[in-house]
């Protein structure tokens, strides 16, 4: 967002709406960039089938105070997510504090609006922004038009139950607001023209568009974005079903960009050729591939979302999501452009059916490409516009890693901990679903490495070529700034709880209280719960970490450690550990620990009970004084999850 338009944009949403002619707005409030999506497919939708004018907004681009101002005769849709501990997206920080700041003060007696959140059951607050947000609104006197809508995450449920609540929408629009469904041909949004005299020099080739949003505060929190070089990267196992990397960046040649332990490195990912090659295929423009191409929106001031000028290879290696599957919304769109009768009715009768297309992904690694190719064999989509594939692929999104070193100990080298992901089809085990930057990560590992990749189709990159960043081994990034830390008084005694790659951030606090040991620093006792699969396959940094403790860290750390497939062995997970040592867990929590937990939600869920009911049944409180406790300790930055779904 922020790109385009020389005027300087009003930050007024009333204004917008009315300067624009707009009579929607749907707002959204997105980190990893689902509701996003979502919020520009429902713009797009609805006025393609209702004639409706709408304007998608970034909740960041306007000031919250000014939906006040936005006339009975509009709508307002929010489409936001929730993360974490309950948490906003950056990018709805600015509403969030609003609402909570002038609470009694606000007067909304004009907004009519509806809501649809975003959230996942595994975490404990589950869809908790919108339902605060909405609360909030109605409270300040707006007209809530339906129930609002939720999707949980939790077992990939999102698309389909944002379609449901869509369909609601549309049956309200129809029966309570009386709008008359249409059918409106598709009209781009967008204009991508062809340049030949533009320099290669000036292209954009791979460096990713500085998408920070929302308060300056939260934007600080982000680093540029560079391209770093990979100095090291190996195997830390390698199972038949998976392995694990340790990646190492060399950030010696950029003196601004400072890490702290604990920090998250995002990574920017590059799609794999297979799939940018089959994506050009299927739409006929292999020879255009490298022709420069300007993006342009159509209306004056309206922000795009992929760097311009660029050309079409760079704009499908580095800037759409191609790996992705397709949502059925799409399929069923896709119906319209396609170049046999045969595929429209495939397509249109796909797109239509919820188990049909169910059972079709679960049998399918369906892509955008794939889905063209396989709809359409042989044939070339000549009526599907650029455009169309442009404002429906999302944005490549960075995907973030917890930083496994210390800066203390190496402030120039950063290293991540990315566990390689394949998920196989669940109708379809043979076939694997491949995680985009994970696997991109793999093979530049093996290519630096010069190990050939075991697997059949993994994926291929173009490793030459103008403005290739593969070329010279190096990845985009950014470092965001977290809160997980450790106690800034080297004393403090900790916690640790970890399963899998949780393990990261870890390192890096063990690596540097060895180090503050070692220069004669008091150091606190540190207890580190770690589970994995089993003691030979995958525990990660064991030998190095055994290592610490017996020397360095003697009589300080502590390794419990949990398997859940040893052989011979009954299924043991962190908290089954958690809970033996329940008696000296609650002892360093009553005496000032801090208590830290890395990994998967459900896991931090689990782990987060057994401490709750341990802390409860050994200083004999009620459940409300756990609660208590516990939600204060994570206010007062005494307990500190580093979490994902
Ligand atoms: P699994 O063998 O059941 O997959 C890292 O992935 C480790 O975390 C694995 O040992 C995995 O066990 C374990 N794990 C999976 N779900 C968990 C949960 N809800 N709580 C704790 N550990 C879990």
């Amino acid at each position: 967002s922020g790109v385009g338009g020389g005027v300087k944009a009003t930050r007024n949403i009333a204004k917008k709406l009315e300067e624009s002619n707009k009579n929607v707005v749907i707002f959204w409030g997105s980190q990893s960039g689902t509701a996003e999506t979502f919020a520009g497919r429902l713009a797009k939708e609805c006025h393609l089938k209702f004639g409706l004018q709408t304007l998608c907004a970034d909740l960041c681009d306007y000031d919250p105070e000014t939906i006040a101002l936005i006339p009975d005769n509009k709508l307002a849709i929010f489409i936001i997510s929730t993360y974490g501990e309950g948490d906003p997206s950056d990018n709805t920080l600015g509403l969030w504090e609003w609402l909570h700041k002038d609470a009694a003060g606000i007067k909304l007696p004009h907004l009519r609006y509806m809501a649809f959140g975003l959230g996942n059951t595994s975490y404990r607050y589950y869809n908790r922004v919108i339902d605060v947000v909405t609360e909030a609104l109605d409270k300040a006197g707006a007209q809530r038009l339906m129930p609002v809508g939720r999707a949980n995450d939790a077992n990939g449920g999102t698309e389909e139950d944002f379609l449901s609540w869509k369909d609601d929408l549309y049956e309200h629009f129809i029966s309570q607001l009386g709008f008359k469904e249409q059918d409106i041909p598709y009209t781009p949004g967008i204009r991508l023209v062809e340049d030949e005299s533009l320099d290669v020099i000036d292209l954009n080739l791979g460096e990713p568009l500085d998408n920070r949003h929302g308060p300056a505060r939260i934007v600080k929190q982000y680093s540029a974005i560079k391209p770093l070089p990979v100095e090291t990267s190996y195997e830390l196992y390698n199972s038949p079903s998976r392995n694990c990397l340790h990646v190492e960046l060399d950030i010696s040649n950029i003196p601004e960009l400072r890490y702290g332990t604990g920090d998250h490195l995002a990574v920017y990912p590059v799609n794999p050729d297979q799939e940018v090659q089959l994506l050009l295929q299927a739409l006929g423009l292999e020879n255009r591939a490298d022709t420069p191409l300007l993006v342009q929106p159509l209306e004056e001031g309206q922000a795009i979302k992929i760097p311009s000028p660029t050309n079409l290879t760079a704009l499908f290696r580095h800037y759409l999501e191609l790996c992705a599957p397709v949502s059925r919304e799409t399929v069923g769109q896709l119906a319209k452009f396609a170049p046999t009768t045969e595929a429209a009715s495939r397509l249109a009768c796909l797109g239509k059916d919820k188990t049909g297309y169910a059972e079709f992904i679960a049998s399918n690694h369906i892509t955008f490409g794939r889905l063209l190719s396989l709809a359409a064999p042989g044939s070339i989509w000549t009526n599907l516009p650029l455009a169309y594939v442009v404002e429906t692929l999302p944005t490549l999104q960075p995907r973030y890693y917890s930083i496994s070193s210390s800066s203390v100990v190496s402030a120039r080298k950063i290293a991540i901990t990315v566990g390689v992901d394949s998920t196989p089809l669940a109708a379809s085990p043979t076939t694997e679903i491949r995680g985009v930057t994970t696997n991109y990560l793999l093979s530049l590992s093996n290519h630096m490495n010069g190990t050939p990749s075991n697997a059949i189709d993994s994926p291929s990159y173009q490793l030459s070529g103008p403005g290739n960043v593969l070329q010279s081994s190096m990845v985009h990034a950014c470092i965001r700034r977290s809160q997980f830390k450790l106690p800034t008084v080297g004393a403090t005694p900790i916690i640790m709880v970890a399963a899998g790659t949780g393990m990261a951030p870890f390192r890096g606090f063990i690596l540097e209280r060895a180090r503050l040991k070692a220069i004669g620093k008091p150091v606190g006792r540190m207890l580190l719960f770690f589970g994995c699969r089993r003691p030979d396959e995958d525990f990660l940094y064991q030998k190095e970490l055994a290592d610490v403790a017996a020397s360095g860290l003697e009589g300080v750390l502590e390794i419990v450690s949990a398997f859940s497939r040893a052989e011979g062995k009954p299924k043991t997970y962190v908290q089954d550990r958690v809970a033996e040592y329940k008696a000296e867990v609650c002892e360093l929590l009553n005496n000032g620990a801090n208590m830290y937990i890395c990994g998967r939600a459900s896991m931090a869920r689990e782990v987060g009970k057994v401490v709750e009911a341990s802390m409860k049944e050994l200083n004999n409180w009620t459940e409300a004084d756990a609660r208590s406790w516990t939600e204060s300790a994570k206010k007062g930055a005494k307990w500190l999850e580093d979490v994902w779904g």
